[in-house]
């Protein structure tokens, strides 16, 4: 068999000298611009479900590059799972979209954010509402038991161009059922609303025009928003996050963090050009 030379394909630098260098033990290419990994997790490393880290390479100078990163597994994973973007000329997705089984990155085992079931007051429906690689955060928290002890439904609203980026949500949604842990609970409790918004699928439309045409009400046959009962977590562009806030903020929610838990909490899911 003939070997294939990737022309695009730049090998990262190891960084086995490291000592928050973490070695990759899963990759699955989603699209060509998406894709999800693990890697084993620092036997110190606590974190809350819906944080994220720094991670990366080093670069050609034997330097670490690294990027914030959502842990898309749950807390009580043994390994840690993140879903990446693939930006052509990015410094560092243009060289960790090429990591294989047994290669190293480095990983700074400081959890921090805001996606956190405790920045929230209790109530009684949760919302995830995102757009891309912003589902990360919440792969994390519908995988994790406290969700689903805090509140008595939960709504994963995920949105993108087309269907085939939707489809790491839709495989880890399908495959919540069969899990020993919260199978039951999430079947009982969770409600799934993917939606595309440039090519044909069963649900279409952007999250913030379903949220006030009402249509997304409608669909999963449940009452409008109310800041008496609905919690909220926001994870998109940063125009999305700006236009869902006030989608929010018109149903009588407010912004609040984990030093002040209110109804809803925003993180970016990255950082756009020019911003
Ligand atoms: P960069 O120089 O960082 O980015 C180049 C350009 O690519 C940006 O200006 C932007 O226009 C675009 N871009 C960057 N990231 C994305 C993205 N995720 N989706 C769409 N366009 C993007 N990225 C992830 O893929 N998964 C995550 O879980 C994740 N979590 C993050 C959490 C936080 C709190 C923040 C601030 C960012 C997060 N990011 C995440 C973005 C990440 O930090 C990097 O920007 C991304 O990995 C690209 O790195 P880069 O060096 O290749 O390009
Ligand atoms: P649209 O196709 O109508 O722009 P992107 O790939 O550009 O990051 O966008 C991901 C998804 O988020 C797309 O479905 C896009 O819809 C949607 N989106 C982008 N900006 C906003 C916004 N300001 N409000 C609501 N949805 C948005």
């Amino acid at each position: 068999m003939t070997e294939q030379t990737n022309v695009n394909q730049i090998p990262s630098t190891p960084v086995k000298t490291l000592p928050d260098a973490q070695t990759v033990t899963a990759v699955h290419h989603w699209t060509d611009r998406l894709f999800s990994f693990r890697v084993t997790r620092p036997r110190t490393l606590r974190f809350r479900s819906g944080e994220f880290v720094m991670i990366g390479l080093l670069d050609d100078k034997g330097k670490p590059l690294l990027r914030a990163y959502s842990i898309a597994s749950p807390a009580w994973d043994e390994e840690l799972e993140f879903y990446s973007i693939k930006v052509p000329d990015g410094p560092l997705t243009s060289r960790l979209q090429h990591i294989q089984v047994g290669d190293e990155i480095i990983l700074r085992p400081k959890p921090v954010g805001t996606l956190v079931l405790d920045a929230l007051l209790p109530g009684h429906r949760l919302w995830f509402l995102a757009t891309g690689t912003g589902i990360a955060p919440f792969a994390s928290l519908m995988r994790d038991p406290d969700t689903y002890e805090r509140y008595d439904e939960v709504v994963m609203m995920h949105t993108c161009r087309t269907v085939e980026e939707l489809e790491y949500g839709r495989e880890l949604v399908a495959a919540l059922k069969d899990d020993p842990l919260i199978g039951e609970m999430a079947a009982e409790k969770l409600r799934y609303y993917p939606t595309t918004t440039r090519e044909d699928s069963p649900h279409m439309g952007r999250i913030t025009d379903n949220l006030t045409s009402g249509k997304v009400f409608a669909d999963l046959g449940i009452p409008p928003m109310d800041a008496g009962h609905d919690r909220a977590m926001v994870c998109g562009s940063l125009a999305f996050n700006v236009d869902v806030k006030a989608v929010l903020e018109g149903f009588g929610l407010r912004e609040g963090a984990n030093s002040e838990p209110l109804e809803y909490v925003v993180e970016k899911a990255f950082v756009g050009d020019g911003i």
